[in-house]
C-alpha cells in the first residue's frame, strides 16, 4: 500500500531520506478523482524514476471564486483504491489539507482583494499568502483568457509542490496543453533542476477526453460533447491531407461544437512550443479549443503535424 503523508515537512523529510539512499522521485500533481488519464501519468513515472509521489490536492489558488471549487468532484477513498492496484503502484500519496495555512495570524485581507484585480479563492478566503509565480505570456490566452488566475495558481501551487517533494522528474498530461507548456517554460525561467514530462491525451472509447469533469455531464450532454473530438479528429485528418487554412478549419470546429449545442470558449490552432496563433499551418501545430455543455466546462486538443 502507499505510504500516505498529509504533512508538507514529513513529506519532505521522506524525499529526502530517499534521495540520500540514492532513490530516484518522480511526482504525478492531481486533483484527484483518478480515471486512466492521470494513471498514465503514473505509468510514465515508473518509466523515468525508482519512486512515485502521486499528490492529491484541489488547489483553491487556481479557482475564482465564481468557478467549481466547492462542486469539484472527490472520492478519496475510490482515488485510494485506484493508487493500490495501478501496475507497479505508488510509493507515497501526498495529500496535504491547506498548502496556503502557514500557521500564523496575518490573513492577507485586503491583499489584491477587490479592485478589478485577479482575485482567487486563497485571496478571498483571506489567507495569509501573497506570492504567486506568473508565466507572463504563455498565460494570457486559451483558458487564460476566460480563467485570468488560473495559470497563476496552477504554476504556484506546482513551484510549492516542487519544493516539498524535491523531485526529480514531475509528470504532466497534454490533455492540458498549456498548463504543460507553462510548467516547462517556468521550470526552464526559473531553474528548477527538474525534468518535466509530458504524456498524450488519454480518451474514452467514443473519443471524449477523459477528465475528472465529465461525470458532471447529463447523458444527453455527454454525448453531445463527442462534437468536440470528432471535429478535432476531421479537423487533423483535414490538416495532414492539404487544408492549411487555419480560419477553415476552425469554423468547421467551431460549427460542429455550436450545432450539438455546446457553447464555444475558443477554438485555436496554435504553435505547439510558442502557443501562438497560427493562420496557416506550416509548422507542427495544436488545435485547442474549450466548450462549455450545460455548466460544465471541457477542454480537449489535437496535435497536427504536417
Ligand atoms: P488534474 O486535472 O487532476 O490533472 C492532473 C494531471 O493529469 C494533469 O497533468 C493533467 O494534464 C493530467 N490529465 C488529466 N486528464 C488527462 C487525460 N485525459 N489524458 C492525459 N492526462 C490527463 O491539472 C491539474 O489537475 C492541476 O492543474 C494540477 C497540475 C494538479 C495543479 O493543481
Amino acid at each position: 500500500d502507499p505510504l500516505m503523508i498529509t504533512d508538507k515537512d514529513e513529506m519532505r523529510k521522506w524525499s529526502r531520506s530517499m534521495r540520500a539512499q540514492g532513490k530516484t522521485i518522480g511526482l504525478v500533481p492531481t486533483m484527484g478523482y483518478l480515471h486512466e488519464g492521470h494513471l498514465s501519468l503514473i505509468q510514465e513515472s515508473h518509466k523515468q524514476t525508482q519512486l512515485t509521489v502521486v499528490s492529491i490536492y484541489v488547489n483553491p489558488g487556481q479557482f475564482s471564486p465564481t468557478e467549481d471549487l466547492s462542486t469539484y468532484p472527490s472520492d478519496f477513498l475510490g482515488d485510494i483504491q485506484k493508487l493500490k492496484y495501478v501496475p507497479g503502484g505508488v510509493d507515497v500519496v501526498f495529500n496535504p489539507k491547506n498548502l496556503y495555512d502557514y500557521g500564523n495570524n496575518d490573513s492577507g485581507v485586503g491583499l489584491d482583494q477587490e479592485g478589478g484585480k485577479v482575485v482567487s479563492c486563497v485571496e478571498r478566503s483571506g489567507m495569509g499568502h501573497e506570492t504567486w509565480v506568473r508565466v507572463e505570456r504563455l498565460e494570457k490566452d486559451l483558458c487564460g483568457k476566460s480563467r485570468p488566475v488560473f495559470f497563476r495558481g496552477v504554476a504556484t501551487i506546482v513551484t510549492k509542490l516542487f519544493n516539498i517533494v524535491e523531485p526529480d522528474v514531475a509528470v504532466f498530461g497534454k490533455k492540458d496543453y498549456q498548463q504543460w507548456r507553462i510548467i516547462k517554460r517556468m521550470v526552464r525561467d526559473l531553474d528548477f533542476g527538474i525534468k518535466v514530462i509530458g504524456t498524450e491525451l488519454v480518451r474514452d472509447d467514443d473519443g471524449l477526453a477523459k477528465s475528472s469533469r465529465n461525470v458532471r455531464l447529463s447523458p444527453e450532454d455527454r454525448q453531445k460533447a463527442l462534437s468536440i473530438s470528432k471535429s478535432l479528429f476531421k479537423a487533423k485528418f483535414a490538416a495532414e491531407n492539404g487544408q492549411n487554412d487555419c480560419q477553415e478549419l476552425r469554423n468547421a470546429v467551431i460549427q460542429a461544437i455550436h450545432e450539438a449545442g455546446g457553447k464555444i470558449d475558443y477554438a485555436e490552432i496554435v504553435d505547439q512550443e510558442s502557443l501562438e496563433k497560427l493562420r496557416e499551418i506550416k509548422r507542427p501545430a495544436v488545435f485547442c479549443v474549450a466548450a462549455w455543455f450545460g455548466n460544465v466546462r471541457l477542454i480537449d486538443n489535437i496535435e497536427i503535424s504536417v
